[in-house]
């Protein structure tokens, strides 16, 4: 919890801010007078935001949380809102990565992935929706990928999580119309952070965290479903998604050879 002085403004807590996407964006809301939570398991490096950046130590507020723990999840949520006031915007963005291949089939890899990515959300979603429903207003975004479209060679644990993601959120998103709270999804196309260091081929229009980040902030008011990036690689996977399953092998079957 934090002990400074909150100023006002508008309120976002972010889940996977330590590092990579969820910092970025984390700089850029504060940069524009928002009142963050910053939250992640490494307190340290949540601190460390604030220290680099001294002129936003003031908008910066870590609090220290592992999604994977619904109630750790659901008392966090309450202590940032009893800290810095309401939450307008609450950003789902831990995850975790790794790649595997047909010979590391490893159930544990599955079950890791899914419990950050796909129930560290739902755990999210499960803290906030009681109070923004009450109150009738509110959003969430959570943190898919392009990945979740459809499935990739090498991916299955993380595209499936993925994919976990992108299906919820869907199936929620009418049920929550007419109640004020909005949900929707972030599904970022190759970003340069710790988690596609792990990775072993190109990645085609590589973003940097602050290029990521400057995406989502452009969009983070308009209250479409889907932000998506960069636009040319998000439009071929889409579009990737309407081929017959057998045209669809032949491409990915390419991606295993290469
Ligand atoms: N990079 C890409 O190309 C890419 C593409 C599509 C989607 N995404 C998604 O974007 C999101 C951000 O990823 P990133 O690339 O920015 O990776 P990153 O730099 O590794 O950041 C991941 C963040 O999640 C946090 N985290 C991991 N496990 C957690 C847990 N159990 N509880 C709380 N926080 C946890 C990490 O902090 P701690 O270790 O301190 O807990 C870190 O702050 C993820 O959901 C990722 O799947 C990334």
């Amino acid at each position: 919890m934090t002990e400074k002085q909150v100023t006002g403004g508008r309120v976002a807590m972010i889940t996977g801010a330590s590092a990579g996407i969820g910092r970025a964006l984390a700089v850029k809301l504060a940069r524009d007078g928002w009142q963050v939570a910053v939250c992640a398991r490494r307190e340290e490096a949540l601190r460390a935001i604030a220290e680099e950046f001294p002129e936003l130590a003031d908008h910066l507020h870590p609090f220290p949380l592992d999604v994977t723990d619904v109630a750790e999840s659901k008392a966090v949520f309450m202590a940032v809102e009893a800290d810095l006031g309401e939450v307008d915007t609450l950003i789902l963005n831990a995850g975790d990565y790794d790649p595997m291949t047909l010979d590391e089939f490893d159930p544990d890899l599955f079950r890791r992935l899914a419990e950050v990515n796909y129930l560290g959300a739902v755990n999210g979603i499960g803290a906030a929706l009681g109070p923004m429903r009450e109150r009738g207003r509110g959003q969430i975004l959570v943190t898919a990928s392009l990945s979740a479209y459809r499935g990739l060679p090498q991916a299955a644990p993380y595209g499936a999580s993925k994919a976990a993601v992108l299906n919820m959120a869907e199936s929620l998103r009418p049920a929550l119309e007419g109640t004020g709270v909005s949900l929707r999804v972030i599904n970022p196309g190759f970003v340069k952070t710790r988690l596609t260091e792990k990775n072993r081929f190109h990645m085609p229009q590589l973003l940097t965290p602050e290029a990521a980040a400057e995406y989502i902030h452009q969009e983070i008011d308009d209250g479409g479903f889907e932000i998506v990036f960069p636009k040319r690689f998000g439009y071929t996977l889409k579009f990737m998604r309407l081929l017959p399953y057998r045209l669809y092998f032949w491409l990915t079957r390419r991606m295993v050879q290469s």
